[in-house]
């Protein structure tokens, strides 16, 4: 199996990207991103989304995938509620959903078969790499918008509505994990 092959099957999202050149945009950055980072295509099926919550029991590629099906979704319905009022181009919120954290394969190291932070991920949060790996494979600069956005270096800048639903189908399937109120007993 091709790497190529390898990525769609992780990434079947890949496919609902109807632009042809930006759907080839989007699978070339993931690429790239592999030939640049230690992990591989089924490490993302192992590790975990996020190193901020210990045994957190979700796995990087369940968390993407889950924020491209929220932000999806939500498109619908708020297409189906409010119309023209609020318009979201469809490739761009998936391109950039799907994107959003490709610079975090820049972001790990393997230390010892566990996963750690690099020190380029020190210097540079996946938003900045995610956004140079996009734009070397040409992915337009309302997609790069929503990987420089999409997480907490976005509130210092107007988002784009794609932005925003990106935003907050990540936060919201993230946030509470690790600084919601719970009530364990
Ligand atoms: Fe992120």
């Amino acid at each position: 199996m091709t790497s190529r092959e390898r990525l769609l099957e992780i990434w079947p999202e890949i496919e609902w990207i109807e632009d042809s050149s930006l759907r080839e945009q989007v699978v070339e950055t993931w690429l790239l991103a592999f030939q640049r980072s230690p992990l591989e295509p089924e490490d993302l099926l192992e590790i975990p989304f996020t190193l901020h919550v210990p045994d957190c029991g979700v796995t990087f590629l369940a968390h993407k995938r889950l924020v491209v099906h929220l932000a999806l979704a939500s498109a619908v319905k708020i297409e189906e509620f409010m119309g023209k009022a609020m318009p979201i181009d469809r490739d761009t919120l998936i391109a950039g959903a799907i994107l959003a954290d490709v610079g975090k394969l820049l972001e790990y190291d393997k230390l010892d078969g566990r996963c750690v932070q690099s020190r380029r991920g020190q210097y540079l949060r996946h938003p900045f790499t995610g956004v140079g790996l996009a734009q070397e494979c040409g992915v337009p600069d309302a997609v790069c918008h929503v990987i420089a956005t999409h997480a907490g270096e976005g509130n210092m800048v107007k988002r784009t509505a794609e932005a925003y639903v990106v935003h907050h189908a990540d936060f919201m399937t993230y946030e509470p994990l690790v600084k919601g109120l719970r009530f364990d007993d």
